[in-house]
């Protein structure tokens, strides 16, 4: 099975002790050719940078999340702009809106998202969407940025929103990311993303070290468990876990232009 994770934190602290030998040696001996290292903090995007640089194999996304939005300053949007042009740099992210812990204030993460779906739309990149409890405001925001959506694309990362609302997004030009959730018990919303997404429109991710898969639920995830993303998407579409694995990397290659 070729894996590719398009949203990972390996710079992560919980990846201290082991980093390089699981990078080097575990990951790609488990399939995973492909990793798309996600730095959503722009005050520090240092271990971020120096992953992409040290491993031919991992690309990078790069945005203020919005949990620390209001530290986002107009210097910080500017350097953003810089960073993107770094040739490993595939994606502005993760950006979008979290009202579920509300760690910045709402109107704060509104601002910041609209302005680094500017930003994406200026630099020609692809963007990496964090929404929770936020469906109704992304999407007055991402319809407000239909053009530069269905030019450069972007994924949905670990969609929590209703089969109704993935196909909206999908009419945006977004893909669809399934990660662990798509196997926790009760995922109804999930299972029926996955019944209707078309097959040249879903990726898979971890979003690690959070969200690992059953049977690993609550302990550190990493890019070799999206093997049981792939055996429950599988499932779900009557395909094999190879097909299922094997489609989503062929997915993330053209979200990420590779
Ligand atoms: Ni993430």
């Amino acid at each position: 099975m070729r894996i590719f994770d398009t949203h990972a934190h390996y710079a992560n602290e919980r990846f201290d002790g082991d980093r390089e030998e699981l990078i080097e040696s575990r990951l790609p001996a488990a399939g995973v050719e492909l990793i798309c290292e996600v730095g959503c903090d722009l005050r520090d995007i240092s271990a971020t940078l120096a992953l992409i640089e040290k491993y031919p194999h991992i690309i990078g996304a790069v945005g203020m999340h919005p949990h620390t939005a209001e530290h986002m300053t107009e210097a910080m949007a500017e350097e953003l702009v810089r960073i993107a042009g770094n040739k490993k740099i595939a994606a502005i992210g993760e950006i979008g809106l979290d009202y579920y812990y509300d760690f910045s204030p709402r109107e704060v993460q509104r601002l910041w998202f609209d302005r680094q779906l500017s930003i994406a739309e200026q630099v020609k990149l692809p963007v990496v969407l964090h929404i929770r409890d936020a469906m109704g405001d992304c999407m007055d925001i991402l319809r407000a940025h239909r053009a530069g959506l269905i030019e450069n694309g972007g994924v949905m990362h670990c969609y929590s929103g209703s089969a109704e609302t993935a196909k909206e997004c999908l009419d945006l030009g977004l893909m669809i990311g399934f990660g662990g959730s798509l196997t926790f018990k009760n995922n109804r919303r999930g299972v029926e993303t996955a019944e209707i997404v078309p097959l040249d429109r879903f990726v898979f991710e971890t979003d690690c070290p959070y969200l690992a898969p059953v049977p690993h639920r609550g302990e550190r995830n990493d890019s070799s468990l999206i093997s049981f993303v792939a055996e429950k998407f599988a499932e779900i579409r009557g395909l094999s876990p190879d097909e299922a694995a094997e489609t989503a990397f062929e997915n993330g290659k053209r979200l990420y232009r590779l």
